[in-house]
């Protein structure tokens, strides 16, 4: 009998890699009672399904809204169902008007051109915290240059950042990770907040265009996308800037502390970035639902099944990178991690996204060469199903 899944354990996020190793080998296609989601783990699998969306489909695969409550429901009205229209929540053909749009925001120009404001705000952080030789490497150092970037990316105004900084954390946890009743109610009050300042900011672009992700999306309404798919996605790509990168960012220099890497000298910085998103990646998995009966290994999932593709497994898997939970800084194949998903949904951020963390590498590598783990205090890592981040990181140079 193997174990299952447990979110509310500690070792879920922090150490599931004998437990996946099991499943890849035992149980490749493993119902999980506690996810209520048949897990798929070996890397090939994981691959094969993420590029088959005809029978492993992303529409509504990203909420998990269904558990909340009817009182919540109903006072979120008409966005309970928040999210149904965003990219990485619909298929073809829907899919593909969608991901044109946003793909015109990440040309390689546009994308390149973020770097500099990015060098800028981690420079004008560590100004301002050298003087003081420790910090919390979380909520200190991590956060804010990428939650600014992505506030300038977006259109949001400095003075409101700190706002929309709150009001995102708010609406994912009511989104996608299970909440009591009561703070249900609270949180949906905040998010309809939320969704009435990103109505606002719209509205404000449409009649005064700026160089900024709002303006272009908005200026796309009519034609190829509605409203409320403008709104969708200028939430969502607020969560994706503000919380995907600074999680890969803490679990990053977490493992280079460890393993005596610091600081990366710049030529390995690149292939380090990969690395340490295979061995320590953010994001744990997708999910899908099966559009028909698909039978693998012996196992049929139901049409209608929820599936998780287990991204941090396929990171994992020894057929792919030999002797996989030993950090190789120049492992060659590293960059075969799916952390940034595969085939039509693969991440439209993963340039900004690897750009700001090789950025950030070499700037915090060059001001702070004598980084190290506070002695004695220890890394924690939040709970979740679909992404790994830490809570605090005690550091001190
Ligand atoms: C290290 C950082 C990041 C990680 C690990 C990450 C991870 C992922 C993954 C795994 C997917 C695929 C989801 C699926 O197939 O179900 C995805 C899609 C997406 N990501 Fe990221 N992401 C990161 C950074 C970003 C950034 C910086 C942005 C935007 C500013 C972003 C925006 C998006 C969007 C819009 C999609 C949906 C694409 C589609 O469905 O076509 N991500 N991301």
């Amino acid at each position: 009998m193997i174990e299952d899944f447990d979110v509310g354990s500690d070792w879920h996020v922090a150490a599931p890699y004998e437990f996946l190793a099991r499943l890849r080998r035992e149980a490749p296609v493993f119902w999980s009672e506690h996810l209520g989601a048949y897990v798929l783990t070996r890397h090939a699998d994981v691959r094969a399904a993420y590029g088959d969306p005809r029978r492993f489909s992303s529409r509504g695969s990203l909420t998990i809204s269904r558990s909340l409550t009817g009182e919540t429901k109903e006072k979120l009205g008409e966005h309970g169902s928040f999210l149904s229209s965003f990219v990485a929540n619909v298929d073809p053909p829907d899919h593909t008007r969608l991901r044109r749009s946003v793909s015109r925001a990440f040309t390689p120009r546009a994308v390149a051109a973020l770097e500099q404001e990015f060098r800028r705000l981690n420079e004008d952080l560590l100004d301002r915290l050298i003087p003081r030789g420790r910090a919390d490497f979380v909520a200190d150092i991590g956060h804010e240059p990428s939650i600014k970037l992505t506030a300038r990316f977006i259109g949001v105004p400095e003075a409101d950042e700190a706002f929309v900084q709150s009001h995102v954390k708010d609406w994912f946890q009511l989104f996608l990770s299970p909440q009591p009743p009561d703070r249900q109610l609270e949180l949906a009050d905040s998010f309809l907040t939320y969704l009435d300042y990103v109505d606002r900011l719209v509205a404000e672009r449409a009649k005064q265009p700026r160089d900024d992700f709002t303006s272009l999306m908005t200026s796309l309404i009519g034609d190829e996308l509605t409203h409320r798919e403008v709104v969708e996605l200028i939430s969502t790509i607020l969560l994706g800037g503000n919380d995907t990168v600074p999680n890969q960012l803490g679990t990053t220099v977490l493992r280079l502390l460890r393993e005596g890497c610091w600081p990366v000298p710049t030529a390995r910085i690149a292939n380090a970035c990969e690395e340490c998103m295979r061995i320590d990646g953010s994001a744990l998995g997708s999910f899908r639902y099966a559009a028909t009966d698909v039978t693998l290994h012996g196992v049929t999932i139901p049409a209608g099944s929820l599936v998780l593709l287990s991204i941090d497994s396929a990171a994992h898997d020894e057929s792919v990178f030999p002797d996989p939970e030993r950090f190789v800084i120049d492992r060659p194949n590293a960059a075969e991690h799916m952390v940034f998903g595969y085939g039509i949904h693969f991440c439209v951020g993963a340039a900004l996204g690897r750009l700001q963390l090789r950025t950030a590498l070499e700037v915090l590598g060059r001001r702070l060469p004598g980084l190290r783990l506070a002695p004695g205090r220890t890394a924690a890592y939040r709970k979740s199903i679909v992404g790994r981040g830490l809570t605090s990181l005690p550091v001190e140079w």
